[in-house]
């Protein structure tokens, strides 16, 4: 195998580490709702059942149903080789999550809103909620508007920007286990705190895979970005 054809192959199989990435990290929350979906449809009792949600179970099937789907299809979206060669796929798929992302925010929303906050949270996770939330909604609002109108580097930064936020999800079950292993169960303060930050986090990675793509490249900062090419190329097709 040449050279060239060597550095394709392996500029390819990076290319896919970070989306392989975030598919792992969103089959926590994922799991975790697969357990809800049996408690709440009587299959099993794995998962003790939540009496915030029994009276009104719809809001919370739909969030996991369409949080399911832009977990285990979303991180596709984002590689490029496989959006270059299915462009169709890319299309309806994107379709597709456009609905799940909004409904998963706008039922993540709703839930805020109507059932009774859980116990030892407080008033800094329902405003994180109500923020990040809203948050993801105009995020993916904006990344359809702007496809429609052909803007493609716009679509690519703000479809990242919510599907960031609505993984915030994963990010906050890994953090809190942690926290919990580490420190024991944690506060209200602490719980609520960690919350937030799992999206600032997400958010942040986000914003900064955005930014180098967007960033111009000298042959210096092409040398000196060439070890986080995979989550470049996870934003853009065209980092090489
Ligand atoms: C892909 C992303 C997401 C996944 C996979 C996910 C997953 C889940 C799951 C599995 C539950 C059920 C928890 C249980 O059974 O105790 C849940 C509940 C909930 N989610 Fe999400 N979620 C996501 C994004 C979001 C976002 C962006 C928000 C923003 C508001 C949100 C707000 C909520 C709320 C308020 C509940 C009710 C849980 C409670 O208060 O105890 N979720 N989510």
């Amino acid at each position: 195998m040449s050279v060239t054809a060597r550095s394709q192959t392996s500029a390819g199989s990076a290319g896919w580490l970070a989306p392989a990435g975030l598919l792992l990290l969103g089959m926590l929350p994922v799991i975790a709702g697969a357990f809800r979906l049996e408690q709440l449809s009587g299959i099993s009792d794995a998962m003790p059942a939540n009496p915030r949600f029994s009276p009104v179970p719809l809001p919370v099937v739909l969030h996991i149903v369409s949080a399911t789907l832009l977990s285990v299809l979303g991180p596709l979206q984002f590689v490029a080789g496989f959006r270059r060669r299915w462009p169709t796929w890319h299309r309806v798929a994107g379709r597709l999550l456009v609905a799940c992302g909004l409904l998963v925010a706008l039922t993540g929303l709703w839930m805020t809103l109507f059932y009774a906050p859980p116990d030892g949270t407080g008033v800094l996770l329902f405003v994180s909620r109500i923020v990040f939330g809203s948050a993801m909604l105009v995020s993916i609002v904006i990344g359809l508007a702007v496809i429609l109108r052909r803007d493609v580097q716009g679509h690519r930064a703000w479809m990242a920007r919510g599907y960031a936020i609505g993984l915030g999800a994963a990010t906050q079950m890994l953090l809190l286990m942690v926290a919990e292993i580490v420190a024991g169960r944690p506060n209200e303060l602490t719980h609520d705190s960690l919350t937030a930050l799992s999206w600032v986090i997400n958010l942040a990675v986000a914003e900064w895979a955005i930014r180098k793509r967007h960033a111009p490249r000298s042959r210096a900062t092409k040398r000196s970005t060439a070890h986080v090419g995979p989550v470049l190329r996870f934003v853009s097709p065209a980092a090489k």
